[in-house]
């Protein structure tokens, strides 16, 4: 078993959450006596910022009704991206009719809190329209329709999302291309069409690759790398590579995560960290917790190490609002404030490497 090494205000929300548990008491009030005794007050995103990057959470659109929620996610953050409301079911239900009401809700949002935004996603297997899915499609028809979907919502949100998931999880995990609905009709030019298509509807935001396992040095992230790499070759306009982690404490940290972020980064393009959760098997207990908290330290601080990782996101930032127990049953507690929203010791450790870095910056 690896052995955690745990900073110091980890360690401390860690003993203060064992010693609740001795007393008998819940994690989440411990959570909240190890903030409570914190002093400092700059936000995740203001120290970020220090370091020239931001820091941000997802958000999906009902979750904006939740008042004492809305007010921490424009406080503490400086970057959203919208959890669904930019996918292509929200954005084109109808063939050539788009609607950007949820979108747009963010966008306003975001707008009136400093925040920047991160469009996600212009073209995906999952969550497509049922028109679209269900239509049988020539390669030229299809090229016509992704075109244009592409053209529409780019232009619309021109000016006012400064990065777009142009693609996202194109790659099995044994580095094939994923056979979706593009790449089954249209064959991989898909990929450098959507961004060159991109790019012409706005020729200033920042085109990305995203995909889900793709932290560690494997066949996934060798299969991205080579793809990156041909596409600069190509002269395709690709700007930077997100990586979701999505990560689990039950399979181990990804292995050699900063080394894979910085080979990204010396091909030329920035990375971010865009859906960062950790979760756990239930129920957490504080040893978990802390091993979570660690792993958040450890996520923070490889991206704050590679001058080309740009900013930080979290799928969601608090227990209340995560879409991991209805897909993994059994799972969750992912995310760095509960579902009180208190922080939990995963807060305190992005907190520290946030800072320690921020305080280099000064010197
Ligand atoms: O819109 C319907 C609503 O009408 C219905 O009443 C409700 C009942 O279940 O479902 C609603 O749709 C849900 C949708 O989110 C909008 O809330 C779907 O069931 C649900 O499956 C869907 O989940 C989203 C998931 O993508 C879909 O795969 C999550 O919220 C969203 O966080 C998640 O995000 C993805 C990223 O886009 C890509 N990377 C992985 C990440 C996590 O899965």
């Amino acid at each position: 078993m690896r052995t955690t090494v745990l900073r110091p205000r980890v360690r401390t929300a860690a003993l203060a959450a064992s010693v609740a548990l001795m007393l008998g008491l819940a994690a989440a009030p411990a959570a909240d006596a190890a903030s409570a005794h914190r002093p400092e007050t700059a936000t995740l995103d203001q120290l970020a910022h220090k370091t020239g990057r931001y820091f941000g959470a997802a958000v999906d659109n009902p979750e904006l009704a939740d008042t004492d929620f809305a007010k921490i996610l424009g406080s503490e953050f400086g970057q959203t991206t919208p959890g669904n409301g930019m996918k292509w079911y929200a954005t084109e239900p109808q063939r050539g009719v788009f609607d950007f009401t949820a979108g747009d809700e963010i966008v306003k949002f975001a707008q009136s809190n400093g925040m920047k935004v991160r469009g996600h996603t212009l073209l995906w297997h999952n969550q497509l329209p049922s028109w679209l899915t269900s239509g049988t499609w020539t390669a030229d028809e299809l090229r016509s329709i992704l075109k244009n979907h592409i053209t529409h919502v780019v232009k619309h949100y021109k000016g006012k999302v400064f990065a777009w998931d142009v693609a996202n999880e194109i790659m099995n995990e044994d580095g094939t291309y994923r056979e979706n609905i593009f790449y089954k009709t249209i064959g991989p030019s898909y990929i450098a069409d959507a961004l060159r298509w991109a790019r012409a509807a706005d020729p200033r935001v920042k085109l990305y690759l995203n995909d889900y396992n793709v932290e560690a040095i494997g066949p996934k992230s060798d299969a991205y790398y080579k793809l990156i790499k041909q596409l600069k070759a190509e002269g395709a306009p690709i700007d930077g590579f997100g990586m979701q982690a999505h990560l689990a404490l039950q399979y181990g940290f990804p292995d050699r995560l900063q080394e894979n972020i910085q080979r990204f980064a010396d091909l030329g393009v920035d990375v971010a960290i865009t859906e960062l959760d950790i979760r756990m098997l239930l129920p957490s207990d504080a040893a978990k917790l802390a091993e979570q908290a660690d792993w958040y330290g450890r996520v923070t601080d490889a991206c704050l190490t590679v001058k080309r990782c740009v900013g930080i996101t979290v799928w969601g930032y608090t227990d209340r609002h995560s879409w991991i127990p209805s897909v993994f049953p059994g799972e969750g507690a992912a995310l760095p404030w509960d579902e009180n929203l208190a922080h939990k010791p995963a807060y305190d450790a992005i907190h520290d490497a946030l800072a320690k870095a921020a305080a280099a910056k000064k010197d």
